[in-house]
């Protein structure tokens, strides 16, 4: 189908399962288990009603806003997702290119399909804003030189995800052996350790590092001046943690449910967060981001109500680059930009700052 009948982000999901191969798509859309924690990753949002303002001049609405520092067009963000190569032959080329067009920044994974420098030189603009995600590895000298790499090619921030000392239990892509014939992998690393057997997800397994502790985040700060992020946090009391162990920011992930199945809902912990950063005076010194189930606009303002800074999004940028390339990358940021405008004039808001705890009726979520 044409871009033309693309109207909102579950249609590009709905292409992408028609043109992925098998193996594609089972890495993609699968997550732990039963898939409860995707789920509810995606209906925690349906749980969050606006309380909106009328009779606001909202003839103009600014939606750009502030991410580690920097300036950006929009309030979310593609969140890093391995093997982008497996739906379309640009990779993680083509998601550059479209978020740079539009402004977007877009993370790239320590397992991305194509190199560190075929990513950073796909920038449109030497200003284009993109963060790197790391995974550490078990031989630290590979992490190290990854983040003055990142020095090095003017990377804004580092999110060092954490939720995946082990692999979830994704019986989806397990079913499948891992057949890579163009060699993606390989790259990575040393192939003698790949595991074949069993999917995608156990093939990558091998670069993880499964003792990766607080001290070694403390060890990373001092190795450079990029915001240090940690992408995977599920608690509040972490959050904390981070924000004593003078992390710059953290992401409210359960990385779209393909870790710890039965991992509450991102928005959920957002709501459990903020109150209690606020009472400790730690909210102006971390910022927060969320990931998972986002789909559409109204979702990531819900989040920004609650207190999240940024909102990532990770399969719909997957499945709109493997149905589209650049252009399906740029109109799922068009499609949620344009979303996000409507939705904040319906409910009374002209900017991002505005957006508070008071425009959403929260008692369908809130647990404690
Ligand atoms: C991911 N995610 C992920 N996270 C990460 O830190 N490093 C990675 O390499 C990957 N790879 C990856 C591959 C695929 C196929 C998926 C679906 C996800 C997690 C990702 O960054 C993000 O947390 C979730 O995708 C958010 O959920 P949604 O938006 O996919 O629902």
């Amino acid at each position: 189908p044409s871009l033309s009948s693309i109207f909102n982000i579950s249609d590009f999901e709905y292409v992408a399962r028609g043109i992925l191969t098998p193996n594609a798509w089972a890495y993609y859309s699968s997550a732990s288990d039963d898939e409860v924690s995707l789920r509810e990753n995606h209906y925690s949002f349906h749980r969050v009603f606006f309380n909106p303002k009328v009779l606001v001049d909202v003839s103009t609405v600014d939606i750009s806003t502030t991410m580690l520092g920097s300036k950006t067009d929009a309030p979310f963000y593609c969140s890093a997702t391995a093997l982008a190569k497996l739906g379309h032959e640009d990779g993680e080329k083509s998601i550059a290119r479209g978020c740079g067009r539009e402004g977007v920044i877009q993370m790239f994974s320590t397992l991305a399909s194509c190199s560190f420098d075929e990513i950073t030189d796909s920038r449109v603009s030497p200003e284009q804003n993109q963060w790197f995600q790391l995974y550490v590895n078990p031989d630290r000298t590979i992490s190290y030189d990854l983040i003055e790499k990142c020095d090095a090619k003017n990377i804004k921030g580092i999110f060092v995800t954490v939720d995946a000392p082990v692999l979830g239990n994704r019986e989806k892509d397990k079913r499948l052996k891992f057949e890579d014939d163009a060699n993606i992998i390989e790259e990575k690393g040393d192939s003698d350790k790949i595991d074949r057997s069993q999917g995608a997800a156990k093939a990558l397994s091998s670069f993880i590092d499964t003792s990766l502790t607080w001290k070694d985040i403390r060890d990373f700060k001092t190795r450079t001046k990029i915001p240090i992020v940690i992408k995977g946090i599920q608690r509040p009391e972490d959050v904390v943690l981070a924000a004593k162990n003078g992390v710059d920011a953290v992401v409210l992930s359960n990385h779209g449910g393909r870790q710890l199945e039965f991992a509450r809902a991102p928005l959920e912990v957002l709501s459990d967060t903020m109150p209690i950063l606020r009472g400790k005076n730690l909210d102006k010194k971390i910022e927060v981001y969320i990931d998972g189930g986002v789909r559409r606009g109204t979702d990531i303002i819900k989040a920004l109500c609650l207190g999240a800074k940024g909102v990532g999004l990770g399969r719909p940028f997957l499945y709109a680059n493997s149905g589209y390339g650049e252009a399906g990358v740029r109109k799922l940021c068009e499609i949620l930009k344009e979303e996000i405008k409507t939705d904040m004039r319906l409910l009374g808001v002209t900017k991002i700052s505005e957006l508070s705890e008071e425009l959403v009726d929260t008692r369908n979520l809130k647990s404690r």
